[in-house]
């Protein structure tokens, strides 16, 4: 073996043509400006290299796959694609010195999910109740201020290439809720959507919009949006094909239909599926896809109506026309039934639509997860859910039905570390890195993340912050909502405890406390018969309190606050030691944090140590809230007789 080059030396060679053989090229140039070394374009002898990128055009890794190696001193990339030669490329920045050191035989990458997306909620106007970007906690947007295209085209560079090193391939850069000026993206201000595409697409990453199903009406002057009407189609034809001589890698539609107020086909009396492939087909000729959200449900429930149950409804909606929706319409499925709460069970939709192409839709934003404000790394939950099997364990896991691709709001915005919250940059990039790899241990991400961002960090620093991160999502369930009961927070902006905050609301997320005890019967045998959407064994296991897991009991059944958990814990007591215990391991999180002061720049730490006051209080809040109310409820003490309210 030749003795390997040392930092600073290295030569490296980039064979292959195209745009993002260029953005390569550029990445490893730079890389030498500022470490040394030297990068050469082409060339057929491989002698005196150190690393060797190569696009070989045999169609072996597919368009993003990559084989990596190292022998005889050297590394090698080889892809059939661009776009793999630049993951192949990210792939050595992840390995760093040891891409270098070690030999290793060649191995294959390729992405189990194709499309990993982004689903940004900015606004293009600063929205009266939402602002600038609905449920963003990271500043305002990369892409749109104050009614106009922001026109930093550089940060949305910087921004593609952010998300191609955490392997996101595609954005969708406006929000859901489509409004007045939102809704012209799509046509006379289709320009500023192009402008965002050029930028992103160097790394590898399609643009997509979310469009509104009103847009014949409300853009094409046309009586009507129904989806079987013909001048309707031919309005959508003409929009998409006028969108493709703009953007002509775009990759499609994001529509919110029917859901919390928007437009959509039951207005004209048609299905999903016909208003979905009304848009599918508008979008085939030129190879894009619909993604059709199934939050679908009644915003305006009657709190007194027992027999409604928001859980049922993206099921009851759907899973009726599973094989109805056309090759390029994937329906978008948020990973529970309710709004991502911080702990849900999973979807049964993704068990029930086999002949449907599905996409998972997860919060990377913590709209109900402490807003960027509380430390809250969402690996474990998206692994769990990815890893969930809906047919038992012979089927298949959720990430492996997710066809259609995985897809998570965006937690990112204008601040300086891109995620308000430094440690929120964890979610963002453990995203991208599940959605490549579904079965991928979180834990393993999440030391990678720390190893990129914290480079050549001493032991104290990796060791201090891995425990902090890897038990923030259960710290964080500890002190909020109970045993998988949700809400509970303050009405409207969701952020803080209120714990009847939603109780007698249209919204249809109800805990049902009384003086006996909690939760929602969703069992077949007594309640809404949500736990029978599930096929077995879930079904069954749901079913019943003696079975269905204690984090979720809360969610499937009313108990007694007396009701003992498989724990060994009453309900009640469960309560007050979670809220407590939660609150400590936050004050033990600052305390460990403040300790790693002299290791991380004096910005950083500050940002985060005040955030870390923030959620000490916030912690505190809801323990007292939370406890205070369940002892008043249920007249129950805390068995240790601690503070409570
Ligand atoms: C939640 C969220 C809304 C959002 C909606 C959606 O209800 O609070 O802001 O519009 O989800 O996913 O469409």
């Amino acid at each position: 073996m030749e003795a390997f080059r040392p930092l600073g030396e290295r030569r490296t060679l980039i064979r292959g043509s195209g745009p993002l053989v260029e953005t390569v090229h550029g990445e490893v140039a730079w890389a030498c400006g500022v470490f040394g070394g030297e990068v050469v374009r082409e060339g057929s002898d491989d002698a005196g290299y150190d690393l060797v990128l190569d696009v070989v055009a045999d169609g072996a890794w597919g368009d993003e796959g990559f084989a990596y190696g190292r022998e005889g001193g050297r590394t090698t990339v080889t892809a059939s694609g661009q776009r793999g030669l630049l993951y192949g490329l990210f792939h050595v920045v992840r390995l760093g010195g040891t891409a270098f050191q070690e030999d290793r035989p060649r191995e294959g990458h390729r992405p189990a999910v194709a499309l990993r997306m982004l689903d940004h909620w900015d606004n293009v106007d600063v929205h009266p109740v939402m602002g600038q970007v609905e449920r963003g906690y990271a500043g305002g947007s990369l892409f749109w201020r104050d009614g106009r295209a922001r026109g930093e085209l550089e940060r949305v560079r910087a921004y593609g290439r952010l998300l191609a090193a955490c392997g996101i391939n595609a954005v969708c850069v406006n929000n859901v809720n489509v409004h007045a000026s939102e809704a012209r993206l799509l046509t006379d201000r289709l320009g500023e959507v192009a402008d965002l595409a050029a930028m992103l697409r160097p790394y590898g990453v399609r643009t997509h919009l979310s469009v509104t199903f009103a847009a014949p009406v409300v853009l094409g002057g046309l009586p009507t949006a129904d989806p079987l009407d013909e001048a309707v189609r031919q309005w959508w034809s003409g929009a998409a094909a006028r969108v493709y001589a703009a953007i002509p890698d775009f990759g499609g539609f994001v529509v919110k239909a029917d859901s919390e107020g928007q437009p959509g086909p039951f207005t004209y009396g048609r299905s999903h599926a016909d208003g979905a492939n009304m848009l599918a087909s508008a979008l085939a000729p030129h190879g894009g896809t619909v993604h059709w959200r199934a939050f679908v449900y009644d915003h305006r429930q009657d709190w007194r109506d027992r027999s409604t149950d928001r859980a049922r409804a993206a099921y009851d909606h759907f899973a009726p026309l599973d094989g109805e929706f056309a090759d390029n319409a994937v329906l978008q499925v948020k990973h529970g039934p309710m709004d991502f709460q911080v702990r849900e069970p999973v979807s049964p939709v993704f068990g029930a639509m086999p002949r449907t192409r599905l996409a998972v839709e997860v919060q990377a934003t913590q709209e109900y997860t402490g807003q960027q404000r509380h430390v809250c790394w969402l690996g474990p939950m998206w692994s769990e859910v990815l890893r969930f099997r809906p047919a038992g364990e012979e089927g298949s896991a959720v990430g492996e039905l997710a066809g259609g691709g995985l897809v998570a709001v965006s937690n990112v915005g204008d601040d300086p570390y891109w995620t308000g919250h430094p440690l929120a940059q964890a979610n963002l990039y453990t995203f991208g890195r599940l959605a490549w790899q579904p079965s991928a241990d979180p834990l393993r991400v999440l030391d990678e993340w720390i190893a990129l961002t914290f480079p050549s960090a001493p032991k104290r620093l990796t060791e201090g912050l891995r425990p902090l991160l890897r038990g923030s999502w259960r710290t964080y369930e500890k002190y909020t909502a109970p045993l998988g009961v949700g809400f509970m927070v303050q009405p409207g902006h969701h952020y803080g405890p209120s714990v009847d905050g939603y109780e007698y609301s249209p919204w249809g997320t109800y805990h049902f406390a009384d003086r006996d005890g909690i939760g929602v019967d969703r069992s077949a045998a007594t309640g809404t018969g949500y736990a029978a959407q599930y096929a077995a064994p879930w079904a069954g296991v749901y079913e019943s309190p003696a079975t269905c897991p204690d984090e979720l009991l809360l969610f499937f059944h009313h108990v007694p606050y007396a009701h003992v958990l498989h724990s060994g814990k009453t309900v009640i007591q469960h309560v007050y030691d979670t809220r407590f215990e939660g609150v400590e391991e936050v004050e033990e999180a600052r305390r460990v944090w403040a300790s790693l002061a002299d290791l991380v720049g004096a910005e950083r730490h500050a940002r985060v140590a005040e955030r870390y006051e923030e959620q000490v209080r916030g912690a505190r809040e809801w323990r007292d809230q939370v406890n205070s109310y369940f002892l008043r409820k249920s007249g129950v003490p805390d068995a240790r007789g601690r503070p409570i309210w």
